[in-house]
């Protein structure tokens, strides 16, 4: 029997990433974290692609595409974000690449040149891919689609703990207005807009756990 192909598309901070590779586990299936890829663009345009005054030069990274090799390693289980041979899985969640990322990923070079890649791995199915279009745009024909939201108190302290396990220093009013602006720039932006596909399950853990979360995913599963 094929695999089923999941989509979770929500708000920044909902626990999209960290629920969907538990759910990968459980179900032995792959989890592809759909930002990681934005973020890692982000960071190649950081490093390469940058302005005299420090701004990003996005028509040099728009040229820069074929120098940029993402690939995600299998490794004991998980699937860890490499750019040109380099782990790069850390840098990305670095405050200058949040601060960036969606001014990158409101770009339509930057998403058609990501999408074709995300479409390619869901194609034997058994895959949960999360991010902010993958049930609308990425994957329309997903078995099943989730929309995952929470208030922005909640996110913002789940980011700002998520930083500080990373052990990169953050302040929690910043961390907010970071994940404030991030919200309206990939939901006002476009192309592939962060939306609720019509036919995705809406889920608001603002009150619930984690476990709680996956359990309300996996029982929607089963029916
Ligand atoms: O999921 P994460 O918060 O790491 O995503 C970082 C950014 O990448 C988002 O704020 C958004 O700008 C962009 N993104 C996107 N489409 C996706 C996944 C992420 O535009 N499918």
């Amino acid at each position: 029997m094929k695999k089923p192909v999941i989509a979770i598309d929500g708000f920044s901070s909902t626990g999209k990433s960290s629920i969907s590779k538990i759910i990968a586990e459980k179900l032995g299936i792959v989890h592809l974290d759909t930002g990681a890829l934005y973020r890692g663009i982000t960071w190649f345009a950081l490093q390469n692609c940058l302005n005299e005054d420090g701004t990003i030069n996005i028509e040099q990274l728009f040229s820069s595409f074929s120098l940029i090799e993402l690939e995600f390693k299998n490794d004991t289980g998980e699937l860890v974000l490499f750019m040109n041979h380099i782990n790069i899985s850390k840098e990305i969640r670095s405050n200058e690449v949040s601060n960036n990322v969606s001014l990158i990923a409101k770009q339509k070079e930057v998403r058609d040149f990501l999408l074709q890649s995300q479409r390619n791995l869901a194609e034997k199915g058994g895959i949960i891919m999360d991010g902010r279009d993958i049930g609308t745009v990425v994957l329309p024909n997903a078995d099943f689609k989730f929309f995952l939201t929470a208030s922005i108190d909640e996110r913002t302290k789940r980011r700002y703990q998520e930083l500080l396990g990373l052990g990169i220093e953050a302040d929690e009013n910043q961390v907010k207005e970071n994940l404030i602006e991030r919200d309206r720039i990939d939901s006002e932006r476009e192309i592939a807009p962060l939306k609720k596909a019509d036919d995705a399950i809406v889920i608001d853990n603002t009150m619930l756990t984690k476990k709680e979360t996956i359990e309300s995913i996996l029982s929607h599963l089963k029916k």
